[in-house]
C-alpha cells in the first residue's frame, strides 16, 4: 500500500488551518477597530481644539474691536520661510531668507496613526533607515512606509533631515519625483522614530536592478532613464532644491518604466547665488563632485549634475563609476578619469581649501575625451560628449539639467525607448529582504568634512606613461 503523503491534508490539519484563519481575522478586526477608535479620538480632540481656538479668537477680537463697525485690514499672510530651512552651518537668517522661495502646496491637518497601515514586508533596513512595504487597511492600497531617521551625529538634536525631507517632498509634484501621500505617527509622537512618511510604492531601486541584470541596459533604455532623471532634477533645480545625494539606490523604478527620484534626507532649498556657506559633507562619496572633495563652501546645482554623470556611467556598465576608498582615493580616481585641473580649465580651483596643498603631475598625461571614449567604447560620440561634460572638473562647465534634456544624444538613434516598452524585473521590494550594503552611506549630518592635508598625486599617471611607451609586455628568452 502506498504510504500517505507527508503533505496530505488530514481533518486535523484542516481544523488547525481554520482556527489559524479565524485567529488571524480576529486580530485584523481588532487592529482595524483600534485604528478607527484612535482616529475618532484624534478627530474629536482636533475638533475640540479648533473650536477652543475659534472661541478664543472671537473673544479676543471682540475685546480689540472698537464698538463702531470699523473693520481692521486683513492680516497679510506670512510668506518668509521658516528658520528650519536654513543650514545650521553659518547661514544667517537674513542671508538666505531673502532668496529662498516657497511654492504653494495644500496644507495638512493632524497626522493620522500608523495603525491605519498593515506592514507587508521590510524593504530596507540600513545603517539608520527603515523602509517597509505596507497596505492601507481601509483602501488596500500598497505604499512604502519610511521611518524618519534618528541621527546620533546630528549635533543639533533636532530631526532636521526628517523635517527637510517632509517639507521638500510635500512641496514637490512631478512625475519623476516620488510622491508623499501623508505623514503618520506611532503612539509615542515625542520620539522621531515614531514618525513615518507614507510614499507611493515603486517596485525597484536602480541599484538593485543593476545588480541583478544579466545584461546591461540597451542604449535606448539608458536614454529613457537619463531623460527622466534629468527631468526630475530640472524640476528640483527650477524650484531651488538641491538634492545632494543622487545615486542609483535613491532612484526608484516601477514596472511601467517610470523613474522617480527619492530620498530627500540631504536635500535643501537654496537661492541664486547660493548661500555663502553650505555643508561640505554632502553626497555619498562615489557620487561626490570634485569641488566638494576640495572643500568648496559655496556650491550649486552642478554638484547634482556631477552625480548624474556618475549615474550615467553606472547605467552603462552596471558598476559604480568612481569607487574611491576614501576622499583622497576618490579624487585620485576622478583625476585619472577626467584629467587634472589646470588654471585654464578651472580658474580659481587652487583657492579651494583642500587644493592649496595639492601636488599634481607636471602634465596631465591625459585629455578627458579619449579616456572616457576608451572606457565606454559602445557610447556614440554625442554620448561621450555628454558624459564628459557632466564630468567636467570645473562645475561651471557642466550642463544644467535643462541643457542636458536638449542634448543631441537623446535625438540620435537609437531613440529613447518608450516607457511602456521598458523591460520589467522581478521586484525585490515586494519580498522580504535585507539589502546588501556594498556601497558607502550618505554622510551623516553634523559630521565635519575632513581636512585632506597634503595630497600628492604627482605620480598619478606614471604607470600609464609606461604603458603608453610599450612597457606592457616583453618577451623573455629562456
Ligand atoms: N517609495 C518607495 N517604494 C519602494 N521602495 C522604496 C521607496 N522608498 C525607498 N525605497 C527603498 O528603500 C531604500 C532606502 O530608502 P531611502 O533611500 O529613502 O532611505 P534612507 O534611509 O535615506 O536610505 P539610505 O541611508 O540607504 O540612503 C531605497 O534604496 C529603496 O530600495
Ligand atoms: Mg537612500
Amino acid at each position: 500500500m502506498a504510504s500517505k503523503s507527508r503533505w496530505a491534508d488530514t481533518e486535523e490539519d484542516a481544523a488547525l488551518e481554520a482556527k489559524k484563519k479565524r485567529e488571524k481575522e480576529e486580530k485584523k478586526r481588532l487592529k482595524a477597530e483600534k485604528a478607527q477608535k484612535a482616529e475618532a479620538e484624534r478627530r474629536a480632540q482636533a475638533e475640540a481644539e479648533a473650536a477652543a481656538k475659534q472661541r478664543a479668537a472671537q473673544e479676543q477680537q471682540q475685546r480689540l474691536e472698537p464698538p463702531d463697525d470699523n473693520i481692521p485690514p486683513t492680516k497679510r499672510r506670512k510668506i518668509t520661510p521658516e528658520q528650519d530651512d536654513q543650514e545650521k552651518d553659518g547661514t544667517t537668517e537674513n542671508e538666505s531668507s531673502a532668496k529662498l522661495l516657497r511654492f504653494e502646496a495644500g496644507g495638512w491637518g493632524k497626522s493620522r496613526s500608523v495603525e491605519n497601515y498593515d506592514k507587508l514586508n521590510d524593504i530596507e533596513e540600513g545603517a539608520y533607515g527603515w523602509v517597509a512595504r505596507a497596505k492601507e487597511i481601509k483602501t488596500g492600497k500598497v505604499v512604502a512606509l519610511k521611518r524618519l531617521k534618528f541621527d546620533p551625529n546630528d549635533a543639533s538634536g533636532l530631526p532636521e533631515t526628517g523635517l527637510r525631507e517632509i517639507q521638500i517632498l510635500k512641496d514637490c509634484s512631478h512625475r519623476n519625483i516620488v510622491s508623499l501621500r501623508e505623514v503618520v505617527v506611532g503612539d509615542d509622537t515625542s520620539r522621531i522614530e515614531n514618525i513615518f512618511l507614507v510614499l507611493e510604492f515603486l517596485e525597484h531601486d536602480l541599484m538593485s536592478v543593476l545588480g541583478d541584470m544579466p545584461e546591461p541596459f540597451l542604449a535606448s533604455e539608458v536614454k529613457t532613464l537619463l531623460l527622466q532623471l534629468a527631468s526630475g532634477v530640472a524640476y528640483l533645480h527650477d524650484h531651488w532644491v538641491l538634492h545632494r545625494d543622487l545615486k542609483t539606490s535613491n532612484l526608484l523604478l516601477n514596472n511601467r518604466g517610470q523613474l522617480k527620484i527619492a530620498d530627500f534626507g540631504m536635500a535643501r532649498y537654496v537661492g541664486d547665488p547660493p548661500p555663502p556657506k553650505l555643508t561640505q559633507l554632502v553626497v555619498t562619496l562615489w557620487y561626490r563632485a570634485p569641488e566638494l572633495l576640495l572643500g568648496a563652501k559655496t556650491y550649486g546645482a552642478a554638484v547634482d549634475m556631477w552625480s548624474v554623470g556618475c549615474i550615467f556611467g553606472e547605467l552603462l556598465t552596471r558598476e559604480p563609476l568612481l569607487q574611491g576608498k576614501n576622499e583622497v582615493d576618490e579624487l585620485a580616481k576622478i583625476f585619472e578619469l577626467c584629467g587634472i585641473p589646470t588654471d585654464e580649465s578651472w580658474p580659481g580651483f587652487r583657492r579651494l581649501p583642500n587644493a592649496r596643498h595639492l601636488r599634481l603631475p607636471k602634465s596631465s598625461g591625459t585629455n578627458t575625451g579619449p579616456i572616457i571614449r576608451a572606457r565606454f567604447p559602445l557610447l556614440t560620440a554625442a554620448g561621450s560628449a555628454l558624459l564628459s561634460s557632466l564630468l567636467s572638473l570645473n562645475p561651471d562647465r557642466r550642463p544644467t539639467a535643462k541643457e542636458m534634456l536638449d542634448h543631441e544624444f537623446f535625438r540620435q538613434d537609437p531613440k529613447p525607448k518608450h516607457e511602456a516598452m521598458f523591460p520589467t524585473f522581478p521586484s525585490k521590494a515586494g519580498q522580504e529582504r535585507r539589502r546588501r550594503r556594498s556601497t558607502p552611506n550618505a554622510p551623516g549630518r553634523g559630521q565635519k568634512a575632513a581636512d585632506l592635508g597634503t595630497m600628492d598625486f604627482s605620480g598619478l599617471f606614471a604607470s600609464r606613461e609606461k604603458e603608453e611607451r610599450g612597457g606592457g609586455f616583453s618577451l623573455r628568452m629562456v
